[in-house]
């Protein structure tokens, strides 16, 4: 039996997360906002569910629940950071409460929590994190920067493009995994935020709008959340998980443009070096 760690346990992968480790026997320590919506699962599971309120925009109020996870529970085998959030809209249609709202929750939010809960994992001698990033951490679409500076800025916590905190605490035992989905069929298209359009973007098809017809999104949310345990659970797993036929083609193809780009500009950047 594992005991598992997991933000956003309402609905979405979360939920689903926690749903199928408990029927399974493991143990979850699931945190959510409004923990009254776990009502039905704690009664079905009582002690094998542990819940408590957590907005992960309060740090204070993180540490405090990580720690008092860590104290009632012992040992905690996965920790996954993955509430999270988005707004559509151009930049210049963002609220400055969108700006703040969502770097809060998304960025940093999963830096305090990885902050967090390293303490404890260093102290029982290892453990995994497993982060939902997207596969917008690694490509950009018009009309959702905001989201993507997010998931960038948690890709270059965990990663940078080498390696950033994940090389820190591995010494430690502790393994990391940037969980990268595409679009999957969730509750988040319909959570998102849409900010009002202002007419200088009004007719431009090419920003983005949240509108996805349901046949544009590939993914399937309980495939996605599968493959998120056996990532977890895997002997060497992997810093990076691409999920979805749309994640691996448009980050591949990104990336291939991306080296192109760097490989023609081999000349100008050494061309500026002393001497
Ligand atoms: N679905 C996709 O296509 C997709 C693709 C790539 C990455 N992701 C990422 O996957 C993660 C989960 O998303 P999902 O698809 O499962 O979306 P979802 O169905 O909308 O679920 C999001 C979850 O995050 C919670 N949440 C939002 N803000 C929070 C906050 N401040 N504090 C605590 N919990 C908060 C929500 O809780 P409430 O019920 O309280 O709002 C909900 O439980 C996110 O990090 C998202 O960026 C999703």
């Amino acid at each position: 039996m594992k005991t598992w760690f997991i933000t956003g346990t309402s609905r979405g992968f979360g939920r689903e997360l926690t749903e199928r480790l408990l029927a399974r026997g493991d143990r979850v320590a699931a945190t959510l906002r409004a923990p009254e919506r776990l009502a039905g699962l704690q009664a079905e599971h009582g002690e094998r569910l542990w819940v408590r309120g957590l907005d992960v925009t309060d740090t204070a109020r993180l540490r405090a629940v990580v720690d008092a996870a860590f104290a009632d529970l012992g040992r905690i085998d996965v920790v996954v950071s993955n509430a999270g959030s988005g707004v559509f809209g151009a930049a210049e249609e963002l609220t400055d409460a969108d700006v703040d709202d969502l770097i809060a929750t998304n960025l940093t939010g999963s830096i305090q929590l990885a902050r967090a809960v390293v303490p404890h994992l260093r102290a029982q001698g290892g453990g995994r994190i497993v982060q939902v990033s997207s596969m917008g951490g690694h490509i950009g679409f018009p009309g959702f920067s905001l989201y993507h500076a997010t998931k960038w800025g948690v890709e270059g916590f965990f990663e940078g493009f080498f390696e950033a905190f994940a090389r820190e605490v591995e010494p430690f035992g502790v393994r990391t995994t940037l969980v990268e989905p595409g679009m999957i069929r969730t509750s988040f298209y319909a959570a998102v935020g849409r900010a009002e359009v202002h007419p200088a973007y009004a007719d431009d098809p090419g920003i983005a709008r949240g509108d996805i017809p349901l046949e544009d999104m590939p993914g399937d949310q309980a495939k996605v959340v599968a493959a998120m345990i056996d990532v977890a659970e895997a002997a060497d797993p992997p810093r990076r998980l691409l999920l979805g036929s749309d994640a691996y083609a448009l980050v591949h193809a990104a990336m291939v443009e991306r080296l192109a780009a760097v490989e023609a500009q081999k000349d100008v950047a050494y061309s500026t070096d002393v001497g």
